[in-house]
């Protein structure tokens, strides 16, 4: 029997989103507030809360890197959703290696699998927590032996793995 609930105990009842890592200029930050938006473009968003210095840097740029990070990188992780770019410079406090994209001039993560250049297209703000950034992906950057399957989610303080491929008949 289910009980009644409120609202935003609902919304933690989320299964869980993936965790990426937002560059823009030589800032990283730690999202999981990001979703597919469109096959055709292919965009992606991220949702921004706006007291982070990433808000500023993609309001002023148009344009960020999206590095998904393995489940073995969870300190990185961390590390990037804790500090702000406004304590430290956070490719130096991480170690990461910078890298050029072929579009941005946002730096991109070496260490990641891969790496999306994107520049904004839209963005959604309707006095919510978020304002979400609509990017188009004009390149992609992918590890050769990259499987979805090493990728982290995160949703109510808790992360998890991605889980096994369910073998399911195609029609
Ligand atoms: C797992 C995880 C997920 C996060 N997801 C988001 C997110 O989707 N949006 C957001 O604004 N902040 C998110 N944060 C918080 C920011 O990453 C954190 O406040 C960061 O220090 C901001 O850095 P900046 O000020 O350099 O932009 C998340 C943190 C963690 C640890």
């Amino acid at each position: 029997m289910k009980k009644e609930e409120d609202p935003a105990t609902g919304m933690l009842s989320i299964p869980g989103f993936p965790v990426v890592l937002v560059t823009v200029a030589r800032n990283i930050m730690t999202a999981a507030a990001f979703s597919f938006y469109s096959f055709k473009p292919p965009c992606v968003m991220v949702g921004i809360v706006p007291k982070r210095l990433t808000f500023e840097l993609i309001s002023e740029k148009r344009e960020f890197g999206i590095s998904i990070p393995r489940a073995d990188q969870l300190e990185i992780v961390g590390m990037c959703g804790s500090i702000s770019g406004r304590e430290a410079d956070k490719f130096t406090k991480t170690g990461l290696t910078p890298m050029r994209g072929k579009v941005i001039e946002s730096l991109l993560i070496e260490e990641c699998p891969v790496s999306l250049e994107c520049e904004v297209v839209h963005e959604v703000d309707f006095g919510g927590t978020h304002r979400w950034f609509i990017g188009e992906i004009k390149a992609a950057h992918i590890d050769q032996n990259y499987t979805r399957d090493n990728a982290l989610m995160y949703w109510a303080r808790e992360y998890r793995r991605v889980g096994e491929i369910i073998p399911v008949e195609q029609k």
